[in-house]
């Protein structure tokens, strides 16, 4: 027979029989237990003859044609759809026969609505909603014929389709919903929160990665798609030209996403409907920018939020914490913000003291922490016991927890033991208190019980004078639900309260054992929606929602309150940071990585999940130094201290029976702690810039490399380094037992300078480079040409850091005319006043232009906002990488007038190329005698 023969006859088979190429397919089966029989009961396609290598392809999946249908003729902002006759049924719930598909914009954000006729769940976050800008457009392509409905998202400028629904795949059900696509390219970052070992995801095989919050600490050591804290269901795609788009399915329930070979993705959630956003960029920061219109931008930590910040979970006692405060201290490594983890409370009770022990001097000890410049951030779980002050105050005053739905499903042998929760609905679970806790609805609409939170701090402040927020456990996690013995019966810290039980079969069981349960509860053995949290038939918002709903939004609500707390207790900004988060989060609170191990792999790892979070537009983050759980190695600790101090939330954190990991704790570890917290301390002002630039405008702290030159596909898979902004590249070292390391330096008419040690100043060429790197040095730093770093000699506080005298680094880059030119921008305010609205909120900015020729060079210093009552300290010192001539120092003036140069302290090198300068005012304190500063000199 004819080659074109057999290839007709083999394509109508495949028709006929719905087959699909292994590496294309939506899977039929994604919960457990799939065998011919149950997956040809769902109308799905068996094939179990799939490529050895290739042990991930479903083996049950959909045939082609599953979907809806549309008819033509309908206006394209509405389309009708129809399920599609003879399209295998939704596996795990009734497909709605109709849905509606809409589409509108948000300026150039095209927002993608697909939902059915009646009500459907939205998850109530107020979100900005502000409109976005772009140089392009993204449109929807609708088929012109009617038949299987699908759709294309494509980019005007280039005709790239980043979505193609094409592949099929469309369901509907009440508790079951899919949406599936073919990709533009393989090049996708971010999804959250998961543990990701490298940045762009891996579509050589198919993957499930889970998003439903729950206590799960991240392992980085063996390849997992585990949902950890929060949920992030955003991603940002590179097309190949090097073009970024992102997308957001905005849904509030349980929910996964799957990639596949395609490259495709499927996306599933339980609840809900689709509300999908796709910004156009076309660079990545226009991306995150869009984004952060739609969701909101971060909030601006307090300027001390940026300092070192030292942990541990299970001091043994307040004398030991001290101790180890004055150890470090003592080593002269920078330290802002010492914390206490559970260990001060009275038994754990949030809002307590243990008077009965040595944490009695605690407060004081916090008044003298205060007078040294350092600042307090104390730890909350969100439960309350259900038997003291804080919860009956929280009764009384009509506040709300999350509740039973009926009394006859009230647990009374637990219920009946709490005289103030006994004739209440409230859900009673176990945390760290001895005895039952609830847990506060945040969501509550009355507000009672955000102004009963915001009351307690304000009563606890009268105690002990605090000055930020760490709220944990805010998954909510609940310990051993559903669990007959949980593991907390066998802990001699713990009581054997019993454990809470949510009904899993029966009439009530209904949202506690949907249909389909996601990835998040099958990858754990004997699970369910409810594990290590509370029930899903729950009641919130006033008895309006139920938990199965609102669970994703615990952390958000409680960061909402607790900011709001932090404000109105300390009346100053402050900051927050919280275990659990959810898009637009970083409005009220930064995050932590949760509870990672003492391991390089999770260093690594920790490397990818600061620039994902930045992405995801929560830029406070850092991942617990020298690693949380079990215990360290001194090396492992030096690197991640060096790593660190490159983290915007930068603490080393500890667990409950772990070795001492201070970085006072080895002499080594202390040297390198000291450096590297000094070199970030001295780069402050550039860090609290960028913090400043993200909450204004919606920009990122830390980025992927690929942000700055998404043209360079190199930078589409760099794992392990990172920038500062547009002008600092960092790479870190790694690997155990390294005193190099190998990292990149993009191509750019910018070039680079080091930053570090190795050739402090020389140009560096662009490229892969084994850099230098032994323990004693700071790891690689790069600053990029044309920008200017402004900074502070560093002190051991960011108090008095902030005092010192400002300092210019500037690094030069040929401006095309034979000269060389660098910018740069200072953000400054006083560091802790509110942030009401940045209209009205007292900062400078000032810019930075700088240009020199062969003749001589000229720094124009522009005043373009002056903020009363805040001063900045004088500018004192300029360092000039790249400068080409000599230059004549006599020469040297400020707005036309001479200026002394102290020749003393003033250098330049023909060799290195770098030019110092040091005199006593440059410009002097306050920048206030002018607007515009012209500093200039001439060459010799
Ligand atoms: C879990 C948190 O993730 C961890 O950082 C903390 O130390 C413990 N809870 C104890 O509070």
């Amino acid at each position: 027979m004819p080659r074109t023969v057999v290839y007709v006859l083999t394509c109508l088979l495949a028709l006929a029989s719905g087959y699909v190429d292994q590496n294309v397919r939506l899977d039929c089966y994604p919960d457990p237990g799939a065998s011919r029989e149950l997956c040809e009961q769902r109308g799905c396609v068996w094939d179990p003859e799939i490529d050895p290598d290739q042990n991930t392809v479903p083996l049950c999946y959909f045939p082609q044609g599953t979907g809806y249908s549309f008819d033509n003729g309908d206006d394209p902002s509405h389309v009708r759809l129809v399920k599609t006759v003879g399209s295998p049924r939704n596996p795990f719930d009734k497909d709605f026969e109709t849905l509606t598909f809409s589409q509108s914009y948000l300026g150039a954000t095209l927002n993608i609505k697909i939902f059915p006729s009646i009500p459907r769940y939205e998850p109530p976050v107020d979100l900005p909603r502000q409109a976005s800008h772009s140089s392009d457009k993204l449109s929807v392509v609708l088929p012109s014929k009617p038949g299987n409905f699908s759709f294309t998202v494509r980019r005007q400028s280039t005709a790239t389709d980043v979505w193609d629904t094409a592949i099929g795949g469309l369901l509907f059900g009440d508790k079951f919903i899919q949406i599936a696509t073919y990709l533009a390219s393989d090049k996708m970052y971010g999804w959250g929160e998961n543990t990701h070992q490298t940045i762009k995801h891996d579509f050589s095989r198919y993957k499930t990665w889970g998003m439903w919050p729950r206590d799960q600490p991240p392992n980085s050591a063996q390849d997992n798609s585990m949902n950890l804290y929060g949920v992030h269901p955003f991603y940002m795609g590179l097309e190949p030209d090097g073009k970024a788009h992102g997308v957001l399915i905005l849904n509030g329930n349980a929910q996964e996403v799957t990639t596949g070979p395609g490259p495709h993705i499927i996306y599933r959630t339980i609840g809900g409907l689709l509300d999908i956003y796709f910004f156009p960029g076309p660079s990545p920061g226009d991306v995150v920018q869009q984004y952060l219109a739609l969701i909101g931008k971060p909030m601006l930590p307090a300027y001390w939020g940026l300092g070192y910040q030292l942990c541990r979970y299970g001091y043994k006692n307040f004398a030991e914490m001290k101790s180890v405060i004055e150890r470090v201290q003592n080593a002269g490594i920078p330290l802002d913000v010492p914390y206490a983890d559970i260990d001060f409370m009275d038994r754990y009770k949030d809002f307590t003291i243990d008077w009965d022990s040595d944490w009695k001097d605690f407060p004081a000890y916090v008044d003298k922490l205060h007078d040294e410049g350092l600042h307090l951030i104390l730890i909350w779980d969100p439960a309350i016991q259900a038997d003291y002050d804080p919860f009956k105050r929280a009764i009384d005053s009509n506040a709300k927890f999350i509740e039973w739905p009926r009394e006859d499903l009230v647990p009374h042998d637990i219920q009946d033991k709490y005289p103030y929760a006994k004739d209440t609905k409230v859900m009673l679970g176990v945390v760290w208190p001895d005895r039952h806790v609830g847990f506060p609805d945040f969501l509550d609409p009355t507000n009672a019980t955000h102004e009963w939170w915001i009351n307690e701090f304000k009563l606890y402040r009268e105690t002990i004078k605090f000055d930020g927020a760490w709220i944990d456990m805010n998954e909510p996690a609940n310990f051993g639900t559903n669990v007959k013995h949980p593991w907390y019966f066998d802990n001699s810290d713990h009581p054997n309260d019993l454990p809470l039980m949510c009904p899993t079969f029966g009439p009530d069981a209904d949202l506690d054992m949907p249909g389909y349960k996601t990835i998040s509860v099958y990858q754990y053995p004997n699970t369910y929606l409810a594990s290590k949290t509370l029930c899903m038939l729950a009641k919130t918002i006033n008895g309006t929602h139920n938990f199965y709903d609102t669970k994703i939004l615990y952390g958000w609500s409680e960061s909402r309150s607790t900011q709001q707390a932090i404000h109105e207790s300390t009346l100053q900004r402050g900051a927050v940071i919280s275990r659990s988060t959810f898009p637009s989060s970083g409005r009220f609170a930064g995050h932590w990585l949760g509870d990672n191990y003492a391991r390089w792999q999770d260093l690594r790892t920790a490397i990818i999940g600061v620039m994902e979070f930045n992405m995801f537009g929560i830029p406070y983050v850092g991942a617990d130094i020298c690693g949380f759980l079990g215990n360290t190695t001194e090396e492992l600790c030096l690197r991640w201290q060096q790593l660190g101090a490159f983290h915007p939330f930068s603490r080393n954190h500890n667990t409950i029976g772990a070795i001492p990991q201070d970085p006072a704790a080895w002499p080594d570890v202390a040297q390198a702690a000291k450096k590297a917290n000094l070199f970030r301390y001295r780069h402050l002002p550039y860090l609290f810039s960028l913090h400043f630039n993200a909450s204004l405008v919606g920009s990122t702290v830390v980025r992927f490399p690929f942000f700055e030159f998404a043209q360079d596909t190199v930078t589409h898979t760099l794992d392990h380094q990172f920038m500062w902004g547009s002008a600092i590249m960092v790479i870190p070292v790694i690997y155990e037992g390294a005193t190099t390391v190998r990292g990149y330096l993009p191509e750019t008419s910018d070039g680079w300078y080091s930053l570090y040690d190795a050739e402090y100043g020389n140009n560096i060429e662009a490229g892969f480079h084994g850099f230098e790197a032994p323990t004693n040095y700071l790891i690689p730093v790069f600053v990029r040409g044309r920008h200017i770093i402004p900074r502070q000699l560093p002190e051991t506080t960011t108090t008095a850091s902030r005092k010192n005298p400002f300092e210019l680094l500037i690094a030069s880059a040929p401006n095309g005319k034979g000269g060389y030119e660098a910018f740069g921008d200072l953000f400054w305010d006083d560091g802790v006043t509110i942030v009401q609205s940045f209209d009205t909120h007292n900062y400078y900015d000032v810019s930075f232009a700088y240009a020199a020729d062969s003749k001589g060079a000229k720094i124009t210093v522009t005043v373009k906002k002056q903020a009363s009552d805040v001063k900045l300290p004088a500018l004192q010192y300029l360092e000039i990488f790249g400068y080409e001539s000599v230059p004549n120092f006599d020469t040297f003036t400020v707005n036309g007038a001479a200026v002394a140069v102290d020749l003393q302290k003033s250098s330049y090198s023909p060799f290195t190329k770098v030019l110092k300068i040091y005199a006593k005012d440059i410009i002097p304190d306050g920048w206030t005698n002018n607007t515009i500063f012209k500093v200039q000199w001439t060459n010799q």
